[in-house]
């Protein structure tokens, strides 16, 4: 089968396209046919990780090692990038109840990537679910990943209807999805992101919008019931000025400092600190997959990219320039008996 496939870590050059051979599947297993998948976070980060110092990575240094050994010390372990998919199911194992084949899905395999090709294997108790008839391939290869985790997020904390919240990096997969479910939880929004993302964060449904490239949030008078930092970055003296007096700072990143933190703020009556990792689950991805048919979530799509054009996607989504989420396409299996 056609995957992109990368051998060294680096720069987006080392994306290239290969013949490999096609998975096959175990008993518990689905095997997709992939119509979509997309440059995230993960993928950016796993292709160049060889220069993601411990000081660079923006969790904790034990997470740091795990994730140089999982994903190979020198070389790329897995070959095949791409964590988020959709597609339609082409094969099912012996024991497989859930799926069967031409079930169109959509999901999220996490660190074990491999999407970016034909086909792609995972359990069918994964992070796997029926696509949103509404949702087309493209949209639903890009929005499993941040939708999950937001979900994972949010569900750690109490949102009231008329609660002030903010989203730090609101532009990106997560916080995207963190500022709709903020408001289907009657929330007031402030999403904070660059110049050229905002238009997008508001139509997303942010009641506000700042640009981080010419404002501290921190500074702005207005206190918030709960901030969820995304990329860990600004101040934590600085964002706990900006909370409520009962107020939560909800990290998606976390280094020592921000566990040190937690556990001071534990049993605190007042300002609470919370930092955990949130699990990428079926049962998330259902909920979420509701919430998307009742048009209740939605994805900000920017550009589609062939596969084979990984690379020039992969430098796209590092730009700066990007407006929204960046996906790859596969073409559709030729119907069958077809040359
Ligand atoms: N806790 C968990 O279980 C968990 C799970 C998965 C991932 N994570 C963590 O989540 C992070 C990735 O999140 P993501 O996938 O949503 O990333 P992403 O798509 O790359 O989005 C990053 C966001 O941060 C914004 N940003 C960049 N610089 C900023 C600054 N100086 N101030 C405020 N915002 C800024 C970006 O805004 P612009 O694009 O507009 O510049 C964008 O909105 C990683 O650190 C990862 O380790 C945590």
């Amino acid at each position: 089968m056609k995957a992109v496939v990368y051998t060294e870590y680096g720069t987006p050059d080392v994306l290239h396209t290969a013949e490999i051979e096609k998975p096959a599947v175990k008993e518990n297993e689905i095997l997709v046919r992939v119509r979509a998948t997309s440059v995230n976070f993960g993928d950016l980060m796993a292709r160049n990780f060889k220069a993601v110092t411990p000081s660079r990575f923006n969790m904790i240094g034990m997470l740091w090692l795990a994730a140089r050994v999982m994903m190979g010390w020198n070389r790329p372990r897995a070959q095949v990038l791409g964590s988020e998919f959709s597609g339609v199911v082409a094969e099912v194992g012996a024991q497989v109840t859930k799926f069967k084949p031409g079930d169109a899905v959509f999901g999220y395999v996490g660190s074990t990537f491999g999407a970016y090709a034909e086909f792609l294997c995972l359990p069918e108790n994964g992070a796997v679910a029926l696509k949103p008839d509404h949702l087309s391939f493209e949209e639903a290869a890009a929005i499993p990943y941040g939708a999950i985790m937001a979900y994972n997020l949010l569900k750690l904390v109490e949102i009231q209807p008329g609660d002030q919240v903010l989203i730090n990096g609101a532009s990106g997969a997560i916080g995207s999805a963190a500022v709709q479910l903020a408001k289907l939880r009657g929330a007031v929004v402030t999403g904070v992101c660059s110049t050229g993302r905002m238009e997008a964060v508001r139509a997303l449904g942010a009641d506000h919008v700042v640009d981080y490239t010419r404002e501290d949030f921190t500074q702005r008078g207005q206190r918030y019931d709960l901030i969820l930092d995304i990329l860990r970055k600004g101040s934590p003296a600085k964002f706990r000025g900006a909370l409520t007096p009962k107020g939560v700072l909800l990290y998606a990143s976390f280094k020592q400092r921000e566990l040190l933190e937690m556990l001071r703020t534990r049993r605190s009556s007042g300002q609470r600190v919370i930092c955990k990792l949130v699990p990428e689950n079926q049962e998330t991805l259902n909920a979420v997959r509701d919430l998307i048919a009742a048009g209740k979530l939605k994805v900000g799509l920017d550009r589609r990219f062939t596969l084979e054009q990984a690379a020039e996607a992969h430098r796209y989504a590092e730009s700066g320039q990007k407006k929204g989420a960046v996906v790859l396409t596969l073409p559709q299996a030729a119907p069958s008996g077809a040359a």
